[in-house]
Formats: structure tokens, sequence, C-alpha cells
């Protein structure tokens, strides 16, 4: 058993990294702020399992702010997935919040490491790094462009933790996750946003044409390569992975899915397509399966089909205060 610290511990993602990670034995220490980038009762919600679980502590504090060298004391290993994660968002005002949360929190966050004795330092990059992709799986040496101010964001946080683990000895891993769904996915993502529309007979918006391609990447595989990176021996250097789905489709067939799984035919009005928002998303696996034993399990229709189940449910139980 070892201790672990996870930033972002009430997200999307982090909430199941820290299931996970009680269900296999380990002391987790959650830190999350509760930012308002989407309501705090969800955020609550999905980390109701872990609330009652005797391993798992939650400190409620911003990673901007707080004290952290008193945090990381005693932590084995630490999986940094706090930040501001819309893409289409990321314009104008708002990017100062990218700036804090994703680059500011990385860097508070690193120097506290650095002067602690955590053996493993992973962090939640995105495929957003990459920018428009080249018309084949991208590997992770393939030239970084991010096409929006969020992806640049993620790339200042990557350079950070590049710089941590040269000068500073920082033992760290970069996993650039490619679009994550699943159960308790962010409100605002695209198979979120179709589930509650469709399921009320509401139109969906589809931004662009809906011929763009995503990577789909199922929660539970995320998780896997995250622990598998979490239990990875250290390199001499931070070493960067790609984590995708191992399956690709557009957004128009992403909203077939969603209405054959509800057994509805949503309407569907399309919007402008928004500024950084990539034509497609394809990822090079070769690397995470060689060197993480990283292989995706969940096919897209069994994921569509238990994030509906999901939200299905979710609607009908009782709401939290
Ligand atoms: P999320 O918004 O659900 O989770 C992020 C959590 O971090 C939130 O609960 C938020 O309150 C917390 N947080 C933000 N700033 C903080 C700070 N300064 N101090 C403490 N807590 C803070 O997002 P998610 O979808 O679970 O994404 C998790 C991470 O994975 C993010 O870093 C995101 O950039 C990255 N990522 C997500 C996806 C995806 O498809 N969801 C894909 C690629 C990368
Ligand atoms: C997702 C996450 O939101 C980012 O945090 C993450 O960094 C990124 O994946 C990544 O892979 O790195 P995105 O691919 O934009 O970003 O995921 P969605 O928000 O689910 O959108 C997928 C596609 O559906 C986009 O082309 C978007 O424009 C479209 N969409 C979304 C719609 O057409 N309608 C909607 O209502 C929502």
């Amino acid at each position: 058993m070892s201790k672990v610290l996870v930033t972002g511990a009430a997200g999307f993602i982090g909430s199941h990294l820290v299931d996970r990670l009680l269900v296999e034995g380990h002391e987790v220490v959650g830190v999350d702020s509760f930012t308002g980038y989407y309501a705090r009762n969800i955020k609550r919600r999905n980390l109701s399992r872990a609330l009652v679980h005797k391993r798992f502590r939650l400190v409620e504090g911003d990673l901007c702010r707080m004290q952290l060298r008193a945090i990381c004391e005693g932590v084995d290993r630490i999986a940094h997935l706090a930040g501001e994660p819309g893409v289409r968002s990321s314009w104008g005002e708002p990017f100062e919040i990218y700036l804090e949360r994703n680059v500011y929190a990385t860097q508070r966050l690193l120097e506290a490491v650095s002067a602690s004795g955590t053996r493993r330092f992973v962090y939640a990059s995105s495929s957003s790094v990459y920018g428009p992709d080249g018309g084949g799986p991208v590997a992770e040496d393939a030239t970084r462009r991010p096409a929006s101010p969020y992806g640049l964001s993620k790339l200042a946080a990557e350079e950070l933790i590049d710089l941590y683990g040269r000068e500073r000895g920082v033992p760290a891993t970069v996993l650039r996750y490619f679009t994550v769904y699943g159960p308790r996915q962010r409100p605002e993502m695209a198979i979120s946003r179709f589930i509650s529309l469709a399921s009320r007979g509401e139109a969906v918006e589809v931004f662009g044409d809906g011929t763009q391609m995503r990577e789909m990447t199922y929660v539970s595989d995320v998780v896997d390569a995250t622990v598998a990176a979490l239990e990875a021996r250290p390199g001499d250097r931070p070493r960067v992975y790609n984590v995708g789905g191992g399956s690709r489709t557009t957004v128009g067939n992403l909203v077939e899915l969603v209405g054959e799984a509800l057994g509805e035919r949503p309407e569907v009005r399309y919007e402008t397509r928004v500024p950084g928002d990539v034509h497609s998303t394809w990822a090079d696996l070769r690397r995470a399966a060689r060197e993480l034993g990283y292989e995706p399990r969940v096919s897209l229709e069994e994921g569509v089909g238990a994030q509906i189940r999901w939200a299905l449910a979710e609607r009908r139980a009782p709401s939290l205060a």
C-alpha cells in the first residue's frame, strides 16, 4: 500500500482514479478547490463513495494558494489532474484562469514535490498539445502546435514538468489523454450534452458540420493508464505517453450512437465551428502499450451505453443539497 495524492480529486477523471486507488488498497489524499467551471454539487456527488471511505481524506483548497509542502509530506506518489479543462472556452479573458490553474498551479506543486521524497509524479496532459492532426496516428514526438489557448497552457505545464525533471530530479510522467468519456463526464462535453438534450426530446447542438473526428477514451481505460504510470519505475527524465481509447468517431456519428441507445432520433442544430476545435485527433498508442502495458479495453458502443445508463440513473436519484 502507498499513500497517493490526487489533485482534482472531485472532478470527472480524478474521482474515478480515487475510487480505483481505494479499491486497490492505497491511502488517498484528494485535493480540490471546487472551481466554478461546473456545479459544486456534481463534484461532491462524484466523491460520494470516497468520502465515506476510511482511507480517503479530502483537502479542500486551491493549489495556487495553499501550503503544498505539508500536503506532499509522506506522500509516495502524486497524480496531478487539477486544472481548467475546456478547449473552446479558453479564448479571451478567461485565459488568465487557464494560466493560473494549469501553469501556475503546476509550478507550485512541482516546487513542493522537488523538496519532498515523492517517488512518482504523473501529470494529466492533453491531446490538445498537438494541434491539427497530420492525417494519421500521432506519436509522442510529433510536433506540438496547440490550436487553442487551453492546449498552450497544457503544453506550458508539460514544459515545466520536463524542466523540473531535468534540473530538480522530479520523477515525472506525462500522460496525454484523448477525449475522455463515461459516467461523471463533465456536463459541457459532447456526449454529456447529447444525452441530456436528446433524452428530453430537445435538439442537440453540433459545432461545425459534425465531420470532426475524435479519438474517444473510456474513463476506466484512462484510469488503467494512470495507475500503470503511477506504478512504473521512473526514467532518467520525464517520459510522455499518449492515452487514447483505440476508437475514433465523427461527432455526427456520436449523435447517432446516443440517439440509437436512447431509442430517439435527435434533432440536430448546426452551430458555427468554434476556433480551437481541431478537425481530428488520433493517438499512436504503441509506446504506452510497450512501456506501460496499456491497452484500451472498452469499445465506444459499450462505453456510450454505460454513460447513458449512469446519466439516466443520476436523474432519478435524489439530488444532493
Ligand atoms: P474536471 O474539471 O472534472 O476536474 C478538474 C478538477 O480540478 C475540478 O474538480 C476542479 O475543481 C479542480 N481544480 C481546478 N483547479 C484547481 C486548483 N487550482 N486547485 C485545486 N483544484 C483545482 O476535469 P476532467 O475532465 O476530470 O479533467 C482532469 C484533467 O485531465 C484536467 O487537467 C484536464 O486538462 C485533463 N484532460 C481531460 C480530458 C477529458 O477529456 N476530460 C482530456 C485530456 C486531458
Ligand atoms: C476534450 C476535453 O474536454 C478536454 O479537456 C481535453 O483536453 C481534450 O478532450 C483532449 O483530448 O485533450 P474535446 O475533444 O473538445 O475536448 O471534447 P468534447 O467537449 O467532448 O467535444 C468533442 C467534439 O464535439 C468537439 O469537436 C466539439 O466541438 C463537439 N461538440 C461538443 C459539439 O458538437 N456539440 C456539443 O454540444 C459539444
